[in-house]
């Protein structure tokens, strides 16, 4: 059985030698397959005599097992190297920068404020906040909407059940009152912008009951009627990213400001489809004016030394005629294909040097 031995070193040299985990199955199949050699030796053992088959049995059966341990053993050699390779292929390392296609959207309410800010931070202003619960006062008094003023049926107002002061504390109908919490704790001279979430009980393809707002307010000794028409006309052109577009100022009413304006810009409308900056019909975008005394006075300032200009206007809409987004409810629905499809990638970050439109 000289023989066996040589089968033995080679079939064990074989699964020694084997690079892969598919180089050793080859190995097994060539060795123990159903043709395999030491398979074929097996099958001679029918025709030895009964003393030989039992001593060659047991040899085979020895140099089976001996095989089998040698190829299981080479197989967890190879599938543990396996691994290693792939960790190795596959680390992670979590200090580097962002992927610059990252898979995230800036939503165009968020798109929309940044731009603002970076037009009017251009100009000098600053960002300021107030909250989304306010107190009767702030939101309609102290703006010179007096209790029982018509102006506050148009507010659409939610009430919430706690009061103050005697009257239910609202969620914010619009940004002015944080006007008046800027001017209860800064004198002038004030230049300042505050975006924000806004509220009213009203839902339908163009209003939502929740939605943003910025608001401006401009106070110092010398500021205008002029600085308020040149500041805002700016804005409108760097918004659009159009240099000639049209800005016309409509006399309006609002409590708060005296006199009071609202402003549109210049549009097309021809064949059914809105365009911006051409044509010769107009697109109401924003409501401005003077600031009344009253509300100076409201606010801690003395309107005998100053006077000042302010402006509020809502983020969607302005938004939606830039992007062409047709239905405002869409911006709430959190769909990620609308995301997708509208959304900003996140470092698109707006700036006046880069151009604000795109
Ligand atoms: N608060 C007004 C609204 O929600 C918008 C507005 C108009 C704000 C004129 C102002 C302004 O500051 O001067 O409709």
């Amino acid at each position: 059985m000289q023989q066996l031995d040589e089968v033995r070193d080679k079939w064990l040299g074989a699964a020694e030698r084997a690079a892969s985990l598919e180089d050793l199955e080859r190995v097994r199949v060539e060795a123990l397959g159903k043709k395999g050699e030491i398979t074929q030796f097996m099958k001679t053992l029918g025709g030895l005599s009964p003393e030989e088959r039992r001593d060659a049995g047991q040899r085979l059966n020895a140099l089976k097992e001996a095989v089998t341990a040698a190829l299981e053993a080479r197989k967890g050699d190879l599938a543990a190297a396996a691994l290693d390779a792939r960790l190795a292929e596959e680390h992670l390392d979590v200090t580097l920068p962002p992927h610059p296609e990252a898979e995230g959207r800036i939503h165009p309410v968020s798109q929309t404020i940044d731009e603002i800010v970076a037009i009017f931070g251009e100009m000098g202003f600053s960002v300021a906040e107030g909250p989304d619960i306010e107190d009767d006062y702030h939101n309609f008094t102290a703006l010179n909407i007096p209790p029982a003023h018509p102006a506050r049926q148009m507010h659409d107002t939610f009430y919430l059940s706690q009061q103050v002061d005697g009257a239910p504390l609202v969620l914010r109908t619009h940004t002015s009152p944080v006007q008046v919490r800027h001017m209860q704790k800064h004198q002038p001279p004030i230049r300042i912008i505050a975006p924000g979430r806004t509220y009213r009980f009203d839902s339908d393809m163009t209003h939502s009951p929740m939605f943003h707002q910025v608001e401006g307010l401009v106070v110092d000794e010398t500021t205008h009627m002029g600085h308020l028409k040149g500041c805002l006309i700016d804005f409108c052109r760097a918004y659009f990213g159009i240099a000639e577009l049209p800005v016309r100022f409509r006399p309006s009413f609002f409590p708060f400001t005296e006199p009071s304006a609202e402003v549109d810009i210049g549009c097309s409308r021809a064949g059914g489809e809105l365009r911006i900056g051409a044509g010769n019909d107009w697109l109401e975008i924003l409501g401005c004016g003077m600031v009344h005394p009253k509300v100076l006075e409201m606010g801690g300032i003395d309107p005998a030394r100053y006077q000042g200009f302010a402006f509020g206007m809502g983020i969607e809409r302005i938004a939606m005629l830039k992007y062409g987004i047709p239905d405002l409810r869409t911006f709430y629905d959190a769909d990620l294909r609308w995301l997708r499809h509208y959304g900003f990638l996140p470092l698109d970050i707006p700036n006046m040097v880069g151009g604000i439109a795109r």
